[in-house]
């Protein structure tokens, strides 16, 4: 696997221009202090960097936003989170996917408000619930300065480019491929001189990662590295970095059963581990690889089950098949669950739960 090292000098130069970019082009987002007013003496917020953190883990920065957002404003510091109670985090977490993030996400608030705040280097923010060692790079550079690289997708591509490092496209190759890459981001965050903050490293390129050094057709011609990029001088940015090939993702089958009653609709949560672990559902059958014969053997029993169509959501490792089942209940009916109304049930739903419970209240007509 070919690693073009770049020498000491031009490594302290290659420093320099990216310091300079990131001042005139860093992107201003919601949880980041820019590099003028951290030279201004204002440090960022642990709290809202590890909640940055965990909500981009999976997401894009425009979809997670707007959560960011909301769940600041709702628990402005971690101490809030902590006692906030999990029914009212996993309601405002729905819709953002990879629910075991909220659940280590809660845990996590717990346990770092009863120390009485974030450790401050990455090793020992390895060590609470939900920070793996990306994550723990990632705090520990942005919000404390730690001189540790996380290597995330956009970090990776820059890396992979600068040095031209490739892989045979194999798993164990681009397993290798991807130790080497981290191993090129650590020595630049070795390399910084006390002038610069590892935060503003990290951030940077990130941030060139995702504006110019994109998957494809990244804007060489723009980019503050391109005198120092191995991939643009063998002429085909592009081709690195050179991944696994990704497997076809498996299809499993199940049932959804929306219930409604008067203007409500029954919910229930999920247990607390597992996929949706701790959400509200709508209550399904179990999911299996082989259609199922009788898709209304698992259907809650003594309702009148009308098939309303299907949803399919794609989670990491497989897609998922609903057929979506509706019945009315009378008003005296006993039933395990939550009676809940449309706005609220679908406000509090993971996004395949929303996406069943709609098509079952008949609110996505002509949408289909
Ligand atoms: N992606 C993940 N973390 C990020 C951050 N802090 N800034 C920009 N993009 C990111």
């Amino acid at each position: 696997m070919p690693r073009q090292p770049i020498p000491a000098n031009g490594l302290k130069k290659l420093l320099t221009a990216v310091d300079c970019w990131y001042r005139r082009h860093g992107r201003n987002l919601p949880w980041r202090i820019g590099p003028a007013d951290r030279d201004a003496g204002r440090a960022p917020d642990p709290y809202l960097v590890w909640l940055s953190e965990v909500m981009l883990q999976q997401t894009t920065i425009p979809h997670a936003t707007p959560y960011f957002e909301a769940f600041r404003k709702r628990w402005p510091t971690v101490q809030n989170l902590a006692s906030a109670s999990w029914e009212d985090v996993s309601a405002a977490w729905a819709g953002l996917g990879y629910y075991t993030r909220a659940r280590n996400l809660h845990t996590c608030a717990k346990v770092v408000a009863e120390q009485g705040g974030f450790p401050q280097d990455a090793a020992s923010l390895r060590a609470l619930p939900g920070i793996g060692p990306y994550t723990a790079a990632a705090i520990a550079s942005i919000a404390f300065d730690e001189r540790i690289a996380p290597v995330d997708g956009n970090i990776e591509r820059v890396v992979s480019r600068l040095h031209a490092i490739g892989s045979d496209g194999t798993e164990a190759g681009w397993r290798a491929s991807k130790r080497v890459i981290s191993a090129c981001a650590q020595d630049m965050a070795d390399a910084l001189p006390n002038s610069q903050r590892a935060g503003d490293l990290a951030q940077a390129l990130m941030d060139l990662g995702a504006t110019i050094c994109t998957p494809r057709n990244p804007n060489c011609l723009i980019c503050p590295l391109s005198e120092f990029c191995e991939a643009r001088a063998q002429g085909d940015p592009d081709r690195y970095p050179v991944k696994a090939e990704k497997k076809a993702t498996p299809t499993r089958h199940g049932s959804a059963f929306v219930l409604g009653r008067g203007g409500q609709v029954l919910l229930i949560r999920r247990p607390p581990s597992g996929l949706l672990g701790g959400m509200m559902m709508p209550p399904t059958s179990g999911w299996s690889e082989a259609k199922p014969d009788d898709p209304l053997s698992e259907a809650p029993g003594g309702f009148a089950w009308d098939h309303v169509g299907e949803v399919r959501h794609v989670f990491t490792h497989f897609a998922l098949k609903l057929a979506v089942y509706r019945a009315e209940a009378g008003s005296r009916v006993k039933i395990e669950g939550e009676w809940l109304t449309h706005e609220d049930a679908l406000a509090a739903l993971p996004t395949v739960g929303r996406k069943a419970v709609a098509l079952g209240l008949g609110s996505m007509k002509g949408k289909r």
